[in-house]
């Protein structure tokens, strides 16, 4: 366990303070100090760097020893293997796009602040008996958007969700209006063009853009 940053921080906490998450598929891992330097540099506090590249954790070592101030934590955790590895590599939380029983049990006996995944009232029902109050709903935009993340707060309103998965600036102020989404997540402010070529100019604007919209400013 090497994470640092502040250790006794939850997710509540960590989400709580950043009501905009960048999700970021880092594929070159030359790119990903600057590509992190661009995202703080909008006031980006905290990213998700998600497992789906083999650069992923080599990137979050990087970002974790440049910039120690920001949270850096790894998405697409699918195995118990992924959430050791991620935490080995001094991740300050981990996200899962769902959860299975072998995963969870691994949460359960690792202290990485951990956010598994539900798109259905069961399987946010399955995952509130293991005490998960705060949850990621993905795909939020295909499994039925604002709407649906509406319909759930009725039946399961000790339920608060970070939607991610199709939200935009076009409708990031629309899932942060409703009472139980406490963060959303993205990768709109990190285009894979720009990250390709190094418009990290490009970047800052959107990130700044997004921060604003996470603080209920206009833009
Ligand atoms: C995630 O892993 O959270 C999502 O894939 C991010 O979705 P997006 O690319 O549609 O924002």
């Amino acid at each position: 366990m090497t994470f640092s940053l502040d250790d006794d921080r939850d997710i509540e906490t960590i989400l709580g303070t950043a009501p905009v998450v960048p999700v970021l598929v880092i594929e070159q891992v030359d790119l990903a100090l600057d590509l992190a330097k661009a995202l703080a540099a909008a006031a980006m506090t905290t990213l998700e760097i998600t497992l789906r590249t083999r650069a992923a954790l080599e990137a979050v070592k990087l970002i974790r020893e440049a910039l120690p101030n920001l949270c850096v934590g790894v998405g697409s955790v699918r195995t118990p293997a992924q959430l050791n590895a991620a935490a080995l590599a001094g991740a300050a939380f981990a996200v899962s796009p769902g959860a299975g029983p072998k995963l969870l049990d691994a949460a359960h006996d690792d202290p990485l602040p951990f956010l598994p995944g539900a798109a259905t009232a069961s399987e946010a029902m399955a995952l509130a008996e293991r005490g998960y109050t705060i949850q990621k709903f993905f795909p939020a935009e295909p499994a039925g958007g604002t709407r649906y993340l509406r319909a759930l707060a009725g039946p399961l309103p000790e339920l608060r969700f970070c939607p991610t998965g199709g939200v935009t600036a076009a409708n990031a102020r629309d899932y942060l209006a409703l009472d139980n989404v406490i963060a959303v997540g993205g990768s709109w402010m990190v285009p894979s063009a720009a990250v390709a070529s190094g418009d990290w100019a490009a970047i800052t604007e959107l990130a700044r853009a997004a921060v604003a919209i996470g603080q209920g400013r206009a833009v």
